[in-house]
């Protein structure tokens, strides 16, 4: 079928399209409809259906006579692991993991905080939540204790789910720690928490409040899966806004099954039982869509890879777990391949490997430069995808479905809306923008099943972000341009949110932590280019009035400073002492300005600029880096 006929039947009948697509779905009670507007612009879907995640990912297929098939490889270089977990072993698994988590008195609707590496069970723990309508909240392992603690608070979970640690070249990250500094934070205190103990660091148990992870399981019943109702919430995923209070993104049950089901064949193109490979982390939305759930729910087989994309041992390593597992197809940031080409330009270890089973590879969670998807195809001789998404939709806004029809790729373009999506570029005003012109993306309303329907505990805050600035539509936060076409080409942020090796990371809660080291009056970050991550974030300072210390200590202070509430994923390294900032008669900073002479891409004198003569200071700083012309980078 052609991806045209496909989304011109989807525009046509929105709801008849998802409630086609929903029968691939096991329900306990089929939805009689498919979407719910009675609280509009707030959406729901299936609110009348009910099905359970937990058991359409796994106990489905077992039921089904695939029990034997592989649900997880692991692979894990960096500690040289590997295992295959069937679904049979892996629903006996999940379902004594619920079982104990049920025994401890958590049910339906009571949060449970995730807090683990790449080791399938994550899988396990975020499955067995599923189970028994437990809403989990995974977080990323490189952030720092303080960011753990704002998430411990805002989702109020009954118990927390760890590892005792987290593995990183060259050293162990010990998470216990972290966990007993965040909760110690934080106002509210979980009632308990189940360590998985790692020979790589053992960590120091709590009596009465920490559980070890088979200990507790012992002489459990297992859990069966329970009901869970279409728009009630599967997860909580923590994502950067513009200040340093992350936005609690919900998803909803059954729209997410039904949506990720939807894209296993249409726009990734695998059948079930072949094997699918995003290279994610499980603490990021695409670890979440399809690292578990999509794969799982689609009957696929999925991999939970503990590694890097170099350095774990090489740059072969890609390679080697696709020869070694016959992955179909492979989902990565374009950074990871950036990192690739820089070590192995000439691709001498792809050359080592039989890449025949792959089939296609897609690339998402930054924009992916034209140079790194030409070195991609010229070694793998495949297509090669850019699609655009965000956390807020748990799938993808834009693509080049290869399950419904290959469409010709345009360099620098994620290809086209996909069935769900009716996007379009608006200008300030709130009107359409012809083709060509760029303006801020937006999605009209109503977005389709799987993606937010509101933050969690906010939904003000969610107005507020998404609903408020163009009536009837979601605004995306990114800014493009729709061609003749309907290609999309997604260029910036419309807000203070950066991308940094394809971690989506807020500037604004660097600044609150740079302000807050008390020899800085006034401080701004901004995110600059950076040929291998993406972007990079840089902070400018300006020092309080009698401060006479050293500034390269005042400057290690505050990176640490990030290190240590943000954490080592925020990568922030840079930093500059200046006078003055630049800013406009209304007193607000030319973020936007100070980025363009960073990078040296063509800005014009902002009119309402209060002192032009600051920006030369700042560029001259910038030059000390390497920036805006500089030549030492
Ligand atoms: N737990 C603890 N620390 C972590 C971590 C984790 N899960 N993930 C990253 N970190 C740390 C790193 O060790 C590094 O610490 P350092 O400053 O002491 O070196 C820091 O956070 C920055 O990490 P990163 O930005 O990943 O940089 P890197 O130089 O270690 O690696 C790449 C560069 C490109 C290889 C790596 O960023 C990568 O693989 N990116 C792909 C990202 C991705 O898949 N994103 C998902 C979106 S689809
Ligand atoms: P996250 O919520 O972490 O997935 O980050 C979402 C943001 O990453 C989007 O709003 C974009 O700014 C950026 N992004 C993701 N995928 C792409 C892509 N394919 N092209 C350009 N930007 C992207």
């Amino acid at each position: 079928m052609s991806y045209k006929s496909v989304y011109d039947g989807w525009k046509a009948d929105p709801e008849a399209f998802w409630m086609e697509a929903a029968e691939a779905i096991s329900w306990t009670k089929k939805p009689t409809r498919a979407l719910d507007s009675s609280n509009a612009p707030l959406y729901e879907w299936f609110t009348d259906g009910e099905a359970n995640t937990c058991y359409n990912a796994l106990d489905r297929h077992v039921e089904a006579g695939r029990g034997d098939q592989t649900a997880i490889i692991y692979d894990s270089p960096i500690t040289g692991a590997k295992r295959k977990i069937s679904y049979a072993e892996l629903t006996d698994q999940v379902a004594l993991l619920a079982g104990a988590l049920k025994a401890k008195g958590i049910g339906k609707g009571d949060r449970v905080l995730i807090y683990m590496p790449m080791v399938p069970e994550a899988l396990n723990a975020m499955l067995a939540c599923a189970r028994i309508g437990a809403v989990h909240s995974v977080v990323f392992g490189g952030f720092a204790a303080n960011e753990l603690a704002v998430r411990i608070d805002d989702a109020t979970p009954k118990a927390i789910i760890a590892a005792s640690c987290g593995i990183e070249p060259g050293r162990v990250i010990k998470y216990k720690p972290l966990l007993d500094g965040a909760i110690e934070l934080a106002a509210h205190k979980p009632e308990f928490t189940i360590i998985l103990q790692r020979e790589q660091a053992q960590a120091d148990m709590t009596e009465g409040r920490d559980f070890d992870w088979f200990g507790v399981q012992e002489g459990v019943e297992p859990a069966d899966c329970v009901p869970i109702g279409g728009a009630d919430p599967l997860y909580i995923l923590y994502t950067s806004g513009t200040t340093g209070q992350p936005k609690g993104v919900v998803r909803p049950s059954g729209g997410h099954m039904v949506a990720l089901n939807w894209t296993m064949k249409n726009i990734y193109n695998v059948e079930p039982g072949e094997v699918f490979w995003a290279a994610s982390d499980v603490g990021w939305v695409v670890g979440h869509s399809y690292i578990c759930y999509a794969p799982l729910i689609y009957g696929s087989t999925a991999i939970v890879f503990e590694g890097k994309p170099v350095g774990t041992p090489d740059a072969g390593t890609f390679w080697r777990v696709i020869e070694e597992h016959k992955v179909t197809s492979f989902f990565t940031a374009p950074t990871a391949f950036r990192a690739i080409k820089r070590e192995d330009p000439a691709g001498e270890f792809v050359k080592k490997y039989d890449l025949s089973s792959l089939k296609a590879l897609y690339l998402a969670g930054e924009r992916a430069d034209p140079d790194t998807i030409i070195w991609a195809q010229d070694q793998l001789g495949i297509p090669v995808v850019d699609h655009w998404w965000q956390t807020e939709t748990g799938f993808s806004i834009a693509a080049n479905p290869l399950g419904l029809e290959e469409l010709p790729m345009k360099l620098g373009s994620p290809t086209v809306a996909m069935p769900g999506f009716d996007v379009q570029v608006l200008g300030d005003d709130g009107h359409q923008l012809p083709a060509g012109e760029l303006g801020a993306i937006a999605i009209k309303l109503p977005l389709p099943p799987g993606t937010l329907p509101t933050l969690w505990n906010a939904e003000e805050r969610f107005v507020k972000s998404y609903l408020d600035t163009f009536s009837g539509y979601y605004e995306t936060g990114d800014a493009g341009i729709i061609d003749e076409d309907g290609y999309l080409y997604i260029m910036a942020r419309t807000d203070d949110v950066i991308n940094v090796a394809g971690h989506r990371l807020s500037t604004g809660a660097m600044e609150e932590v740079l302000a807050a080291h008390p020899d800085v009056a006034e401080c701004a970050v901004i995110g600059v280019a950076d040929q291998l991550k993406g972007q990079l974030a840089l902070g400018f300072i300006c020092l309080n009035n009698g401060v006479n210390r050293s500034h390269e200590e005042i400057v290690a202070e505050v990176v640490k400073l990030v290190r240590e509430k943000i954490g080592p994923v925020a990568a922030f390294k840079l930093t500059l002492v200046v006078d003055r900032l630049p800013k406009t008669r209304s007193g607000k900073i030319l973020r936007g300005t100070m980025v363009n002479i960073a990078d040296e891409t063509p800005w014009k004198m902002p009119a309402t600029i209060d002192d032009p003569v600051i920006l030369d200071e700042i560029t001259a700083a910038l030059r000390t880096l390497g920036y805006a012309g500089g030549s030492s980078r």
